[in-house]
């Protein structure tokens, strides 16, 4: 089997899932990975572990990277099922003398699998600041809650200058490559960017103390191996990835509006086209994203890289359209901020969809345009309103701070 060496006898003993298609609701377009790596020394632990079902790709690779040698330490970064559903595999096969969590890590891990089988598991709570000698290599321990879980830790490799911060910084993305240097870096940026839009942008706040606390520490970081995706290693990368999450956290975007709607018989759809042409003519890029033929997942990416996004949804028995209801259920979870929003859309009689639309997103505290609603099939006189709204988004997305 293939062996991928990160640095300093720092191993990469993954596995590559090419096939998944759904994270949790999150269409994984081009697959994912679960990175584990190998941190061979005197002592040698592995940190992090991975889907079940992949334990026996994860195996054998540790087993091609340290041969028969004992597994002595098991770090568990974090205990979503996508890292530690072959954990009690691996412990089974491994045997590691000691294993290291995070309290919470411990109490979910409990959860999980059982408290009785856990309960025969040599944990060892550690917490921020906590440190395990390897030899010329030292773990340290970086607590990171809501990165992505409230469970979730770091890994710093000292000796290594290596950051394994398990969620953070990854993307999903199956590739044969290992680092981001060795493939597409816009695919790479694209699909880091998806991935922090779906899994992490509810959490810029307790990022924002994350990249703080890095600071504070002095970690010197020239490698980040996350748990998804590739490996940042050359300067340039690991700077692009730490100044996008800058970016991202503090809830900054680019010049760009995105419209996401779904339609019945058009009409909302030809208020979208309209609305998207006012804000062409301003000369500021547009995203349309129709529910019905997109995911969700998608609209979430556009909305993390735009500084506006409106909603459109037709009336369907008195309630919003169900592909738009459930796109706001979703992006409620999301709670984008420092974000202008509206609601548009086309009604038969009774209409109140735009209203609900209005009022949801008005409830995420967003700077709201006022909202437009037509009967039936959109006038010109209508065409020209959503014209001009458009053009009004525009104007002032030229006017918000990147
Ligand atoms: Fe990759 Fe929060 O799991």
């Amino acid at each position: 089997m293939e062996r991928y060496l990160l640095r300093d006898d720092i191993w990469w003993v993954g596995a590559i899932d090419w096939n998944t298609r759904d994270f949790h609701g999150y269409d994984t377009v081009r697959g994912t990975t679960y990175n584990a790596y190998l941190v061979v020394d005197d002592k040698v632990a592995l940190v992090d572990g991975c889907r079940e079902g992949f334990g026996h790709e994860m195996y054998a690779r540790v087993r091609g990277c340290c041969g028969l040698r004992p597994v002595d330490y098991l770090v568990i970064n974090h205990v979503e099922p996508d890292h530690s559903g072959a954990i009690p595999e691996l412990v089974e096969k491994l045997k590691p003398e000691r294993i290291f969590c995070s309290k919470r890590a411990k109490d979910a891990l409990s959860l999980y699998y059982g408290a009785e089988r856990v309960a025969g598991w040599d944990l060892q709570i550690v917490a921020t600041g906590d440190e395990v000698p390897l030899g010329n290599k030292t773990l340290q321990f970086i607590e990171a809650p809501m990165l992505h879980w409230p469970d979730s830790m770091f890994t710093y490799v000292k000796g290594a200058k290596t950051l394994l911060p398990n969620d953070a910084f990854g993307q999903h993305l199956a590739t044969s490559k290992r680092f981001a240097d060795e493939v597409d870096i816009n695919i790479v940026m694209e699909e880091a960017s998806k991935y922090y839009a779906n899994i992490l942008m509810p959490f810029g706040g307790q990022i924002q103390k994350m990249l703080a606390q890095i600071g504070e520490l002095g970690l010197e970081i020239e490698t980040i191996g996350p748990s998804h995706g590739v490996i940042w290693r050359r300067p340039e990368d690991v700077a692009r990835i730490l100044e996008a999450y800058q970016g991202w956290s503090a809830h900054k975007a680019p010049e760009r509006v995105t419209l996401v709607f779904d339609t019945m018989w058009h009409s909302t759809e030809r208020m979208t086209m309209a609305i998207a042409d006012g804000v062409a003519q301003e000369g500021v890029e547009c995203q349309v994203i129709k529910l019905s033929v997109s995911p969700r997942s998608e609209a979430a990416h556009q909305i993390l890289e735009s500084r506006a996004f409106l909603v459109g949804t037709p009336t369907l028995n008195n309630n919003v359209f169900p592909t738009v209801g459930a796109f706001l259920t979703y992006v409620k979870g999301l709670r984008p901020k420092n974000r202008i929003a509206g609601a548009y859309g086309s009604c038969g009689w009774a209409g109140g969809a735009v209203k609900q639309v209005d009022a949801e997103l008005r409830d995420l505290g967003l700077e709201m345009m006022d909202p437009i609603e037509v009967r039936y099939m959109p006038t010109d006189a209508e065409l020209d309103a959503c014209v001009e709204l458009g053009r009004e988004v525009g104007r002032r997305v030229k006017a918000m701070e990147g």
